[in-house]
């Protein structure tokens, strides 16, 4: 018989038809996310799951008595909603879906680039309440980054891709910290192993953390101390890697210039402090959303699951 799976959200049609192939499939056709209930269900049912960054995979299901799971497919690059550790000790597998989303993830760091250095959200609305006065040479002016500086904190394969874009589409200079040594760089930038200096140095911050929980609360408020008032912040990895609280302070003091924000701390809940600042872009986590790139990431879990039903190598085991 074939093994059984559940989907925990809703997923691009190739996906499914390609799940179908080769497994007895229950899906969530009301796209709601599963409560720990349905989620502890599943676990005692299913021989696989696959999950996305809404479903929190804890220690309480990963240890159930009666659990039948054996792999979890994680349509995703970041895990940090599986206890990762729990998994290990309980024999599930975990598989995530890099790479394929790495292009997509850096239009978006692009976007918010662009958008806060450019202050576009401010000028689009100015134009669409009816309150453009017309062309004017000194008004409505941002800051061009052709030559700024870039720091990227984490350089990871998103950071890498977004460090080479900036550098070799936009001309900006880039810095980088990373806690381990980056060796396979095919751009010019500069490392620095001090992350306050990198902060001060830096016109433009982008956090390309991991989401393990050794990065929660990364940029610390001491830490955003060192950001020049006249810097920008960007972050497309997760909402916990900074302190939201300590950035909303800094943005309404205009203790920094602007910042684009794709991630945010218990999503979906943005705080309206932060939705009321003109000086920031605020995207909901629209890093990896395109029809081309979810298909991609969708078929990368069915393929690990494929693999590992059939004992072949799962490539992207964690
Ligand atoms: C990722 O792949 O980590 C995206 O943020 C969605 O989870």
């Amino acid at each position: 018989m074939k093994p059984k799976i559940i989907v925990t959200r809703d997923i691009p049609d190739e996906v499914e038809s390609k799940l179908k192939q080769y497994f007895r499939v229950s899906f969530n056709r009301e796209d709601k996310v599963f409560s720990n209930e349905i989620l502890e269900k599943a676990m005692e049912n299913a021989d696989g799951i696959v999950c996305t960054v809404t479903d929190n995979i804890t220690e309480k299901l990963l240890t159930l008595p009666n659990k039948k799971v054996k792999i979890i497919a994680n349509i995703g690059v970041g895990v940090d909603h599986i206890d990762l550790q729990s998994a290990k000790q309980n024999n599930v597998i975990i598989t995530n879906t890099p790479d394929v989303l790495t292009e997509a993830t850096v239009d978006i760091a692009t976007l918010l680039l662009l958008s806060v250095t450019r202050n576009a959200f401010l000028m689009e609305t100015m134009l669409r309440k009816g309150e453009w006065k017309g062309f004017s040479l000194t008004e409505n002016l941002g800051v061009g980054v052709r030559g700024k500086t870039l720091g990227l904190v984490g350089m990871g394969r998103i950071g890498k891709a977004f460090g080479k874009r900036a550098h070799e589409v936009f001309g900006m200079k880039v810095l980088y910290y990373n806690r381990s040594p980056v060796t396979d760089l095919k751009f010019e930038a500069s490392v620095r192993f001090d992350l306050d200096a990198l902060l001060e140095e830096s016109d433009v911050i982008s956090l390309h953390l991991s989401s393990d929980k050794g990065n929660k609360n990364f940029i610390s408020k001491s830490r955003m101390k060192k950001i020049r008032p006249s810097s920008f912040l960007i972050n497309t990895s997760r909402g916990d890697v900074i302190d939201q609280m300590a950035l909303i302070d800094l943005l309404e003091k205009k203790k920094l210039a602007g910042a684009g924000l794709d991630v945010f701390l218990n999503e979906p809940n943005v705080p309206l402090r932060l939705r009321r600042l003109s000086n920031v872009t605020l995207y909901p986590h629209i890093g990896s959303a395109t029809h081309e790139t979810r298909t991609k990431m969708g078929m990368l879990a069915v393929e690990n699951l494929i693999a590992f039903f059939n004992e072949k190598k799962v490539i992207n085991q964690l």
